[in-house]
């Protein structure tokens, strides 16, 4: 444990902080087996486009654990060890896809990304002042995942336009 390190935390403790990060890491995990299943069995129009943006993502969501798993170490805390502890400690759940289709798996995947803006908002409302490396970590983290919902939403928006333009043009 980096006794110095520890030691600029500014009235938070370190486990506080350390809870906190178990409970975003437990979150990422979740969300990159989830983008990487979505993107071996999504189907439907466009779905390529699709499978390039969810493969990105879950190699997003894979970075961001290593970031915090990280810090947690750095705080004197130990990451989850195991799968089990994700369903315990997660904050925004797994949605197995059971429809493969590519609208319905970008809807939860844009929930999945709202629900990680809302929790890393959290977090750095905590941190900010108090804890100035897990506070730009975060930051970091959440400028993706805010890039992430921007980029499902204007996927979903396209294939939706798409759809509405066939139907229209077949009437
Ligand atoms: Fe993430
Ligand atoms: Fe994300």
């Amino acid at each position: 444990m980096a006794k110095r390190g520890i030691s600029i935390l500014k009235g938070i403790e370190a486990q506080t902080v350390t809870t906190l990060l178990n409970k975003a890491y437990a979150d990422e995990w979740l969300a990159y087996y989830q983008y990487f299943i979505e993107s071996k069995v999504v189907k439907g129009i466009m779905k390529d486009a699709a499978i390039t943006e969810l493969t990105q993502h879950a190699a997003d969501e894979l970075r961001h654990a290593t970031l915090i798993s990280g810090r947690i170490i750095q705080l004197g805390g130990t990451p989850l060890l195991s799968p089990k502890d994700w369903f315990t400690h997660t904050n925004c759940g797994y949605e197995a896809p059971e429809d493969a289709d590519v609208l319905s798996i970008l809807k939860q995947s844009i929930k999945g990304e709202q629900c990680a803006i809302s929790i890393y908002n959290g977090i750095l409302d905590i941190t900010r002042e108090k804890d100035v490396i897990t506070y730009d970590m975060v930051s970091t983290i959440l400028a993706d995942e805010v890039e992430h919902e921007e980029d499902l939403q204007a996927l979903y928006d396209d294939i939706h336009e798409f759809i509405a333009e066939i139907k229209k043009n077949i009437q």
